[in-house]
């Protein structure tokens, strides 16, 4: 199996010198430069395609050998791009079914990039050609260390071709009309189908009221991508069996299930562009870093940053400069959360074209004196000091789970209100966390559950099968689960469970809902804490947007609320199950009273923490490797904050380290902790 074999940490950009091959003196003086920069790993070929084969069949990869010569000849090492990402006019002209058609049913014209059909047999046909073209000539070229395949999957194609497909999709899901009519519950609305034919993709002038149908869309978008995507990895794969396979992702702000393709690659990838001076970066970061674990944890290992910008963006509505420090923070930032890559968008910026302003490395006016340019090379040459830390891996033992199956069914699903935020609620959960100095993973609902001691299922609304069983199991075995209002509601198929919520974690979490009473936006309620109870103590602490009525059946009630008509009743429980805690929280709590919650579960779930008290904006990491722990504090304030950690050394000054550090504002420390019990 082909593993990610570079040595220490990559540093580089994705590069595209075939803007530039007129000029062999720009040519030159990048690769001098990318040795300044202390680049050793650059993306080839992202986007290239009408450069390989400018006519149908006609292939030009001259200059593509020559880069990589080129960048062999200094050390740099080359991530090469199939180039699926946008297709050549020749081919959009030719073929017009490639174009994708909007859930309009409109078909684009040719342009852009990312127009193009996954179903269309032309288009597998002709991707598949240039990427074997491509694998035949450079899989065993001695500057290749691995494929970026594609870019940036995403997006849904309505063409007649797809519906065909997703038909089929959900015959070999259903098997019969009748069991997908009741899956469906068609019977609402006379939506019964009696043939095949009749179901469409879901669209605002057709179809837009059948939940479920607008789920397995999704699910089969998803499936479709990935069926793609695995052609492109089966065509280059056999001319270099070792060559490692990944393609980036962009965490949360696609639909597609990325869990689903994991049993494809062999180390993940992430592509990220925080918006830094927005508002509150510790929460710009906190939003980041979560996007960081949903990829470490596709794998369970160290995976790639393969994009983020130097600099500043073209396309966010503010295009601000990263400031003085951040650059290094954001690497380091990577790094902490178990990156072995860290990889710039864009090498150079391109005279014209639509991403004429995105940051680069190297600006218009080709110069290395930049303050973007120093930062870089900084950045650099510090992450050739921390190549030790390549390999080494996270242990959180507090794990969150996201899981997009559950949030397209709170998607789809009309009312109760409006605004319900799975995503903003999972990330409040995180950022408790996260303030705590707690390693998170964040998970999809298949994942195992055996390595955690905490399991917080923020607003899982679509129990899919075999979960219920799984957190039964986990809390069982001694685990401390938490789960939120708004939570197993319906089954893999969105159907109600016949029994109420939360189904079939009714035993699990010790109580049933009997009511969900939503808020307008002015009103509040609060919840009052048990003195005696499990988080007794805590003060009391306002709740907003919606309030569960909870009848605690072998649950303890841990808090009441204080007003209404469910007045006393339990707003938050804990049952005990086996040999855990089952906890559920009935209503929106701030970030504050959360961050309290979770500071006394997961002390409860028995958690060590590795650092206390976290100024506000200091965020605790930790990597692991042969018997020795790194620690990281980041500082993502304006301030200098403090963290206590364990004695341990500096690890880039070698200095003797300990107790109540300080971290300066915008910067990050590692530590060095050897001779730990694994999961101490
Ligand atoms: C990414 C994309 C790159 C570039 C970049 C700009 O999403 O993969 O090709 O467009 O955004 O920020």
């Amino acid at each position: 199996m082909a593993g990610w074999q570079f040595p220490g940490i990559a540093h580089g950009a994705d590069y595209y010198p075939e803007q530039w091959l007129d000029r062999p003196e720009i040519l030159e003086a990048d690769l001098e430069m990318m040795v300044k920069a202390r680049v050793n790993l650059v993306t080839l070929g992202v986007f290239a395609w009408a450069m390989e084969e400018p006519e149908e069949g006609v292939f030009r990869f001259d200059w593509l050998r020559e880069r990589l010569d080129a960048l062999h000849a200094r050390g740099i090492r080359v991530l090469l791009a199939t180039p699926s990402g946008a297709r050549p006019n020749w081919l959009a002209e030719k073929y017009p079914e490639v174009q994708r058609v909007g859930e309009d049913r409109r078909r684009n014209l040719p342009g852009m990039r990312m127009n193009h059909c996954y179903t269309s047999p032309v288009y597998r046909r002709l991707t598949q050609r240039i990427d074997t073209e491509l694998a035949r000539r450079f899989a065993r070229h001695p500057a290749v260390v691995g494929w970026h395949i594609s870019n940036e999957y995403h997006g849904e194609c309505h063409c007649p071709l797809c519906q065909e497909a997703f038909r089929g999709w959900l015959q070999r899901r259903y098997g019969t009309l009748e069991r997908l009519n009741a899956a469906w519950w068609t019977g609402f609305w006379s939506k019964h189908y009696t043939d095949w034919r009749q179901i469409a993709s879901p669209s605002s002038l057709g179809e837009r009221a059948l939940p479920a149908l607008r789920v397995d869309w999704l699910r089969f978008v998803t499936d479709q991508t990935r069926d793609f995507m695995s052609m492109e990895v089966e065509a280059v794969r056999p001319f270099n069996p070792v060559l490692p396979v990944t393609t980036n992702m962009i965490g949360r702000l696609i639909e597609i299930d990325t869990p689903r393709f994991r049993d494809l690659l062999d180390v993940a990838a992430l592509d990220i562009y925080p918006e830094w001076g927005s508002g509150d970066d510790a929460a710009v970061a906190d939003a980041a870093a979560m996007e960081h674990d949903l990829t470490r944890c596709l794998l369970d290992k160290p995976y790639l940053l393969l994009e983020t910008t130097p600099s500043m963006t073209n396309w966010q509505a503010v295009g601000q400069p990263k400031r003085p420090g951040m650059h290094m923070l954001c690497a380091m930032q990577a790094i902490a959360h178990g990156a072995d890559a860290f990889m710039m968008f864009q090498w150079r910026k391109a005279r014209g074209g639509f991403e004429k302003f995105h940051g680069a490395v190297v600006s218009h006016d080709g110069r290395d004196d930049t303050r973007v340019f120093r930062e870089v090379a900084e950045t650099g040459a510090r992450l050739a000091r921390l190549g030790e830390l390549k390999g080494s891996v996270t242990h959180a033992q507090a794990a969150l789970i996201f899981d997009w199956n559950n949030r397209w069914a709170i998607g789809a699903c009309k009312g109760p209100r409006e605004g319900i935020d799975p995503d903003g609620e999972a990330l409040a959960h995180y950022r408790a966390l996260a303030a705590l100095g707690i390693d998170v993973d964040v998970i999809d609902s298949e994942h195992g559950l055996d390595d955690y001691r905490l399991v917080c299922a923020p607003m899982l609304y679509m129990l899919k099968s075999g979960v219920a069983e799984r957190l039964e199991r986990f809390v069982c075995g001694g685990g401390t689960l938490l789960m939120t209002c708004f939570s197993a509601l319906t089954d893999e198929s969105d159907l109600c469970f016949d029994t109420g919520a939360p189904g079939p974690l009714r035993k699990l979490l010790g109580l049933r809902v009997e009511e969900l009473d939503t808020l307008y936006p002015h009103q509040r309620n609060r919840v009052r804490f048990a003195p005696d109870g499990p988080l007794g103590g805590m003060e009391a602490a306002e709740c907003d947007f919606w309030c569960e009525i909870l009848h605690a059946e072998t649950a303890e009630t841990a808090a009441v609320y204080e007003s209404d008509y469910y007045r006393g009743m339990p707003a938050v429980t804990r049952n005990r199950f086996g040999d855990g805690e089952a906890w559920y929280l009935g209503t929106r709590l701030g970030l504050d009273a959360l961050r309290k919650v979770h500071a006394s579960l997961s002390a409860r779930a028995g958690i060590a923490l590795q650092a206390s008290g976290l100024s506000k904006g200091v965020r605790v990491h930790c990597r692991e490797k042969d018997g020795v722990r790194y620690l990281f504090l980041l500082n993502f304030g304006d301030e200098p904050g403090n963290a206590t950690i364990p004695p341990c050394v500096n690890l880039e000054t070698g200095q003797p380290a300990g107790g109540m550090m300080v971290v300066p504002a915008r910067q990050a420390l590692v530590f060095r902790q050897a001779a730990f019990h694994a999961r101490d």
